[in-house]
């Protein structure tokens, strides 16, 4: 449900900005015609999918959206709209309610969402730094400031959940600012931690490191985690918010890759905004999910989901841990 409680909750800023994309997700829907889809009871995915000529992945999408809206609810894998609100989102209902449809010449987001969820590819003029210029430029910075900050705490809340005392090396795969390493090693002053990460986020992440003491521990290494080698001696490989950039093929490849690099008795950690069982989910994980549908060919994906993962990527013994309030940790022992 789309609900902002009472604090302490870091992740304000964020839901802040999700409320807008929760707006293009039902200006969409209506677009789509998605409600009348679901007019005759509860529907799958796969159906309302067929009904309304989009893909499975932006039609999962977008019923995860209504489910936490409010407007849809869900039982045994199939979507419903709820009695009440069947008034207010289909054509003839006594409380009918339909959104302004933007101008697409002025409002960039709906224009870019149309588009992605329609053809369920990434829209070319809206992909990320890291497919469209890895290498960078003098002037590149990967990401603003104040995300470094978010993952000093996010990094603090790994530190939590996971006990790294037995663990010497940790990389952080995607690791853009490093500040999940600073926030770690901070806890865990014996770790060294290595970010990896493309060369476009060379400057700004080291940078943003040497504003700490964990300059000491955190270095940078400018490599493509799909084809480099790894530095030698990692006992503990980390990712978050990269699982859910990729198809299930392009998680494989690294996650095996992971495998084969760690010692037997090591972890490979994945920190992710994780779906319920039944793909639904809250605001912040539902609608990072709707924002992966225009700059990537990713998922957000459910625990089990990434445990199933790394079963196939050789990880023998796999678990889910929550991180905080939002997120959770997926972990593969290697045995
Ligand atoms: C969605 S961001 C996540 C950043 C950070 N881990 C976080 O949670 O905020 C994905 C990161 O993966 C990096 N990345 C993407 N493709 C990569 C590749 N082939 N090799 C190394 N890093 C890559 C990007 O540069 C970016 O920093």
């Amino acid at each position: 449900m789309l609900t902002i409680g009472p604090g302490p909750d870091p992740y304000f800023a964020y839901k802040i900005h999700h409320v807008e994309r929760a707006k293009t997700a039902w200006i969409l829907s209506e677009e789509f015609g998605l409600y009348e889809a679901l007019r005759d009871g509860p529907t799958t995915i796969a159906q309302v999918s067929q009904r309304i000529g989009l893909q499975n992945r932006p039609t999962a999408v977008l019923l995860a959206a209504n489910a936490c809206l409010g407007i849809l609810g869900t039982e045994d894998d199939r979507y419903y709209i709820y009695d009440v609100m069947r008034e207010m989102v289909l054509e003839g209902g006594r409380a009918r309610t339909v959104p302004k449809t933007p101008d697409p010449e002025k409002d960039w987001w709906y224009r870019i969402m149309k588009q992605a969820l329609r053809t369920n590819v990434p829209v070319p003029e809206a992909l990320p730094d890291w497919l469209t210029n890895p290498q960078g430029n003098e002037d590149t910075t990967a990401f603003a400031p104040s995300r470094h900050g978010w993952r000093i705490l996010w990094g603090q809340a790994l530190a939590e959940a996971v006990d790294f005392s037995p663990f010497r090396t940790v990389a952080d795969l995607g690791g853009a600012t490093g500040g999940v390493l600073v926030g770690l090693t901070e806890r865990y002053p014996h770790l060294q931690g290595i970010v990896v990460d493309l060369p476009y986020s060379q400057k700004t992440a080291e940078a943003a490191v040497r504003q700490s003491k964990a300059q000491e521990r955190v270095r940078f290494h400018a490599a493509d985690f799909f084809s480099d080698p790894f530095p030698a001696g990692i006992d503990v490989f980390f990712m978050s918010h990269v699982i859910h950039d990729w198809d299930a093929e392009h998680c494989v490849q690294l996650l095996r890759r992971c495998h084969q690099a760690l010692p037997v008795g090591s972890p490979v950690l994945v920190q992710e905004y994780l779906l319920n069982e039944d793909k639904t989910a809250g605001l912040i994980a539902v609608f990072q999910w709707f924002g992966l549908m225009y700059g990537t060919i990713g998922d957000q994906r459910t625990g089990p989901e990434i445990e199933a993962l790394m079963v196939e990527s050789g990880f023998s013994e796999t678990e889910c841990r929550p991180l905080d309030h939002e997120q959770g940790i997926v972990i593969g022992w290697k045995r």
